[in-house]
């Protein structure tokens, strides 16, 4: 067997820090999603019980306050979180997505300043880069920082931004050099309580309902020089390098959705019985079962492989971000889709969760990238 193959073996620990997640997330999260998810609202439950447990941003590092757990195990928190509710997944996920560019690029100031909070539980971090006319075409952003003294003053819209209104800090991608295109790009730290921060109402949104998405403005919001991250001009390459990073957050989240999906067809399929049976006994149900495990087992592995990849300096992550949370999102809205069609009618109600995971899988095919995007990156790291 070769080295890389054991790369993404998962070690005792991590298999004991399954068992404690799933524990975890079916006694305090699972029993709040449907209510989630009917009444649009924050899982304030599944935030406490993550705080309490430290395991709601795991990937910060020691030295920062954090527990400095390594990617595999970021996606298995959120997998398993996600297994029985996405909307309580994007905590550990967009925690990870808001902080990761001060932990790949601010200073050391910036990261003792952000990083502790963040891993105390006392605050949450935000992503703000998609604005609403620049989606998939991230470099034309037209929120502008400017340089006034020791300050920048920022002005403009940022778009889907998740856990807007809820988080306290917000890394903003905005334009500092106009001309410059995306080297003109710069990140920033900014926070809830800055002068004129605001957010937009809610979206009415498919699924992931317990996780607001809302606009965040921007309007003469003047911070200090020192909360840009990493250099003039590095924001947009800090953006996509975190995106490589927390693509495999996402392919974690389809994955547990997924997982969740299957396990509840599975459960049903043995105790439904039609034609004097239980329907799990006739081989087309047999044959749909065994496709959806086939997927989720080639998803895990290829998800566990590009978490593995997030750890190595100078691997082909941006590759296998894409590849994962493509391939993940594909399988987990078929696998959804097909464990609805096997509750038959009972699946579309909401007396089951399935259609929930159904609703709430789509979104994993759109952020972070929608997957016509991830092929894109994929074909230009093409040799
Ligand atoms: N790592 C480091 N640098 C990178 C990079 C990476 N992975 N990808 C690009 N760059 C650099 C490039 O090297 C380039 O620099 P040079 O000119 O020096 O070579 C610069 O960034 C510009 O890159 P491109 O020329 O490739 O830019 P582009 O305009 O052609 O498009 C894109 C790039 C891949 C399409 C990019 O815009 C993209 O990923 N778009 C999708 C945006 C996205 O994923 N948004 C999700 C928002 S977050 C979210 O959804 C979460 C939420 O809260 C809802």
């Amino acid at each position: 067997m070769n080295q890389d193959f054991d790369l993404y073996q998962t070690s005792e620990e991590h298999e004991m820090l399954r068992a404690s997640i799933r524990s975890l997330a079916e006694a305090k999260i699972a029993p709040f999603a449907a209510e989630v998810d009917e009444q649009s609202r924050f899982p304030a439950e599944a935030l406490k019980a993550l705080v309490a447990a430290d395991l709601h941003a795991v990937h910060v590092p020691q030295e920062y306050g954090g527990s400095g757990a390594d990617a595999l195990a970021t996606v298995i928190v959120i997998e398993e979180v996600a297994r029985v509710c996405a909307s309580s997944s994007l905590i550990p996920a967009v925690n990870k997505l808001g902080s990761l560019p001060v932990i790949l690029s601010g200073s050391e100031e910036l990261k003792k300043r952000y990083l502790a909070p963040l891993a105390e539980g006392n605050a949450l971090f935000s992503y703000c880069l998609s604005e609403p006319d620049a989606g998939s075409d991230a470099v034309g952003m037209t929120t502008r920082a400017v340089r006034e003294g020791d300050s920048y003053v920022l002005n403009g819209v940022k778009r889907w931004i998740t856990n807007a209104g809820v988080s306290e800090y917000y890394t903003v991608m905005a334009v500092t050099d106009p001309g410059k295109r995306s080297k003109g790009i710069s990140a920033f730290v900014v926070e809830k309580s800055d002068e004129g921060v605001s957010f937009g109402a809610p979206e009415k949104k498919l699924g992931i309902k317990g996780s607001p998405t809302r606009e965040v403005y921007l309007d003469q919001v003047r911070i200090p020089a020192d909360r840009m991250i990493g250099a003039d001009g590095t924001g947009f390459a800090t953006a996509m390098k975190t995106l490589d990073h927390t693509r495999v957050t996402i392919a974690a989240q389809a994955l547990g959705i997924a997982q969740g999906a299957l396990d509840h067809a599975k459960g049903y399929v043995q105790e439904r019985k039609q034609f004097g049976k239980p329907i799990g006994d006739f081989q087309g149900v047999q044959f749909m079962l065994a496709d959806m495990a086939m997927k989720l087992e080639a998803t895990r592995q290829l998800t566990y492989a590009a978490a593995a990849k997030s750890e190595r300096v100078d691997s082909d992550l941006t590759f296998y971000g894409a590849a994962a949370k493509c391939f993940a999102s594909d399988a987990a809205m078929q696998i959804t889709t097909d464990a609805v069609q096997l509750l038959g009618g009972y699946g579309f109600t909401r007396d089951y969760p399935v259609e929930r995971m159904m609703r709430d899988a789509k979104i994993t095919q759109i952020y972070e990238g929608t997957n016509q995007i991830q092929r894109i990156v994929m074909a230009r790291t093409l040799p």
